[in-house]
């Protein structure tokens, strides 16, 4: 069986001459919850629009094993969606509903049943009822659940997403976790929140210089002070006071 995503040696250089992202092989499994971790501007967003297609480098990208090329790219739209690190760039119709609505109308599916999958999409991520509201008018918080439905509401078969964890409050952090933990997803997300990559994740690649200096076991990467402290990371609390708890406990 393919997997759900593979990348072989993937190189991405921005058109200003930074190298974004070095010799990149990874392979992510069906259904794993992978936590893209590194300092600030370590590659982790570049990875994710390598993901989705949207920054084409030298290298093979393989989708639930469809390369991403010209021929393929709106079949990975409906395998992959993508959650960007600015939900701005995501929101752009004049209410919630379109915004919800615009990714599975594109992909065919007819209105009776894309507006069930709006309503379930708004439910599950809290914004039940505010589907007439315009989306540049919801809060920072708002717009992260907002952008989670436009992809929740194409049900595709992994999910890529960035920060996810901004701006949220504690009490909309738990239902994030809540949220993500439920989903049956393959899911990749980036954070530079170590205490939320060990709750929701159960493995973890670190990146640092757009080279991938560790792939392992969420545990076995985070607890490792000096590997943590080298790349501008902190281990988390809860792997300092053993009180550690991930989305299967
Ligand atoms: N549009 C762009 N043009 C030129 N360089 C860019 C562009 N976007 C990002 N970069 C550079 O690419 C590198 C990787 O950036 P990226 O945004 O992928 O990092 P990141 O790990 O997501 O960082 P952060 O934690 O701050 O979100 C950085 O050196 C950054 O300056
Ligand atoms: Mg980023």
């Amino acid at each position: 069986m393919s997997k759900a995503i593979e990348i072989e040696n993937f190189s991405y250089e921005y058109p200003d001459g930074t190298l974004a992202l070095c010799n990149i092989c990874l392979n992510v499994e069906h259904s794993q919850r992978l936590a893209l971790i590194g300092p600030n501007g370590a590659g982790k967003s570049t990875l994710l629009l390598a993901m989705a297609g949207f920054v084409k480098g030298t290298g093979k990208v393989f989708i639930d094993g469809l390369q991403i090329n010209k021929k393929n790219f709106k079949k990975i739209r409906t395998l992959l969606g993508s959650c960007l690190e600015n939900p701005d760039d995501q929101l752009f119709m004049p209410t919630l509903f379109d915004d919800v609505a615009f990714g599975p109308l594109n992909m065919g599916i007819e209105a009776e049943k894309v507006k069930k999958r709006v309503t379930e999409a708004l439910k599950t991520v809290g914004l039940e009822g505010m589907a007439d509201k315009a989306p540049h008018h919801l809060s920072a918080g708002q717009k992260r659940a907002a952008a989670i439905a436009t992809i929740l509401s194409m049900a595709p078969k992994i999910i890529t997403l960035d920060e996810p964890d901004g701006s949220l409050d504690p009490r909309n952090r738990k239902n994030l976790i809540k949220l993500l933990a439920a989903l049956p997803q393959t899911l990749i997300i980036a954070t530079c929140d170590m205490n939320f990559a060990a709750t929701i994740a159960d493995r973890t690649v670190l990146l640092d210089e757009g080279y991938i200096i560790a792939d392992d076991d969420v545990k076995k990467i985070m607890s490792d002070s000096k590997l943590m402290t080298e790349h501008g990371l902190e281990v988390p609390t809860q792997f300092k006071n053993g009180n550690y708890h991930n989305f299967k406990s």
